[in-house]
C-alpha cells in the first residue's frame, strides 16, 4: 500500500514537473524550461546579480505613490533635476538645497544607491556664472574658480551618500566634423575644464565614482569622439571610473547590431559603464526639433506601438545582459508614463509612454520581456 502511495506521489510529482518544464507547443515537444515569473519581485531584484536598476526622479514624486513602486522596483536612484547647476546654485553665494536634499534623504533612509546629476554641463546653468559684477564674461581664472568652489560645495554636502556622480555631461559636439561642443565653458575655459572638473570631484570626494555623459552614443560619429575624450582622460591620469550611456533610444533605434557595437567599443576603455538616463520612445526617433503636424495627434498607446517597444526593451536588457561585467548600473529616465521628458520632446504636448510602468503605475508587456530571461 505504502508503495503504491509513494508510486502515486513521485507520478503526480513528475507530471507537474513536466507541466511546468516542458514547451508541448515546441517542434517535436522538446522539453524546455519555462521561465517562472513572480510578480511580486522589482526589476531590482531580477537583476541583483546583474547591474544596480535605478530611476531618475523628482522630489515632488518621493511624496506621492510612486514612492512606493520606486522601493518595489528600484535598487538606485538619480535626481532628474535637483542637483544640476542652475536649480541647486541659484545665486554666486546662495545655494537651494531643499530638493536634493530630501532626494538623497530618501535614498540614505531606504538604502537606494545614488548617482548625481550634473556637475558640468552646458544646459540649465545658472544665470551669474559666466558674468561677472558689471555684466562682461568672466575670465577663464574666475570661471574654473567657481566651478570648484561649486563642486567643493556640493559633492562634499552629499559625500558617503552619493556614490557615482555624473561629472561632465554632453561636452561632445553633435556635429560631424567639431569634436567638443563650442559651450561657454569651452570658449572661456578652453579643453582644460573638463579634466578640471573631475580633478575638482575627486578632491571633494576620493571615494566617489567619476563618469562621464552623453547622449547619442549609438552613433558611430559621435560614438568615436566620446572614446576619443574619455581614453584621453584616462591616459592622462584623469580621475575617471567611468563613461555614462544616456541611452534615450526609440522603437527604431538602437539596432541590435548598432548597439551591440556600441558597446563592444565602450568596453574597450577598460571603465565602469552606466547606463544612465534610458527610456524608449513609442515614436521613431527625431533628431531635430519641429513643429507640430496634423498626424501628432494621434498619441495613444496603440497595440502596434506597444510591440514594436517591447521588442527593443527586450533587445536592450538582451545585451546588457550580454556585458554584464562591464555595465553596473541601469538607470531609467523617470518612473512610469505618468509623467516623461518625452512628452515634450521633439513635437510639444504629444503625450509619450517611453518607461515600463503606465500611468497608473502598472508594468506593461515591455516589463514582463525585461524580466524574463
Ligand atoms: C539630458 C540630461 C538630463 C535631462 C535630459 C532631458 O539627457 O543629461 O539631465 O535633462 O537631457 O530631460
Amino acid at each position: 500500500m505504502k508503495k503504491i502511495i509513494l508510486i502515486k506521489i513521485s507520478c503526480i510529482t513528475a507530471a507537474l514537473f513536466l507541466i511546468a518544464f516542458s514547451n508541448c507547443n515546441g517542434p517535436h515537444h522538446i522539453i524546455k524550461p519555462t521561465v517562472m515569473i513572480d510578480s511580486s519581485r522589482g526589476l531590482k531584484d531580477y537583476y541583483n546579480n546583474y547591474f544596480t536598476i535605478g530611476v531618475a526622479v523628482s522630489p515632488r514624486a518621493l511624496k506621492t505613490d510612486e514612492a512606493t513602486l520606486i522601493l518595489q522596483q528600484f535598487a538606485g536612484m538619480t535626481p532628474e533635476n535637483a542637483m544640476k547647476m542652475g536649480p541647486i546654485h541659484p545665486k554666486e553665494n546662495e545655494y537651494f538645497w531643499r530638493d536634493a536634499d530630501s532626494i538623497a534623504g530618501f535614498a540614505k533612509r531606504n538604502n537606494l544607491k545614488l548617482r548625481g546629476h550634473t556637475l558640468c554641463w552646458h544646459n540649465q546653468t545658472p544665470a551669474w556664472l559666466f558674468k561677472d559684477a558689471t555684466g562682461n564674461q568672466v575670465t577663464k581664472e574666475v570661471l574654473l574658480q567657481r566651478l570648484k568652489d561649486h563642486i567643493t560645495t556640493v559633492v562634499k554636502r552629499y559625500k558617503g551618500t552619493v556614490y557615482a556622480w555624473d561629472v561632465v555631461n554632453e561636452a561632445i559636439s553633435d556635429k560631424k566634423d567639431e569634436y567638443l561642443r563650442n559651450s561657454l565653458w569651452l570658449k572661456i575655459a578652453g579643453e582644460d575644464y573638463i579634466a578640471k572638473t573631475f580633478q575638482y570631484a575627486h578632491e571633494a570626494d576620493p571615494g566617489a565614482l567619476l563618469f562621464y555623459n552623453d547622449y547619442n552614443e549609438i552613433s558611430p560619429v559621435k560614438r568615436e569622439k566620446i572614446f576619443r575624450l574619455v581614453k584621453s582622460l584616462k591616459d592622462a591620469g584623469v580621475p575617471i571610473h567611468g563613461v555614462g550611456l544616456q541611452a534615450h533610444w526609440a522603437v527604431n533605434e538602437p539596432t541590435r547590431s548598432q548597439l551591440d557595437s556600441t558597446l563592444q567599443r565602450f568596453v574597450e576603455l577598460g571603465l565602469k559603464i552606466h547606463v544612465t538616463e534610458l527610456d524608449i520612445s513609442v515614436y521613431p526617433k527625431e533628431h531635430d526639433s519641429r513643429e507640430r503636424r496634423p498626424e501628432d495627434a494621434v498619441t495613444a498607446f496603440t497595440p502596434a506601438k506597444e510591440q514594436g517597444q517591447l521588442e527593443v526593451y527586450k533587445m536592450c536588457f538582451e545585451l546588457f545582459r550580454k556585458y554584464r561585467r562591464h555595465i553596473s548600473a541601469v538607470t531609467f529616465w523617470n518612473i512610469s508614463d505618468r509623467y516623461s521628458w518625452l512628452d515634450n520632446f521633439p513635437v510639444s504636448n504629444r503625450k509619450d509612454y517611453p518607461l515600463l510602468f503606465d500611468k497608473d503605475l502598472k508594468p506593461k508587456k515591455a516589463f514582463w520581456e525585461v524580466v524574463k530571461f
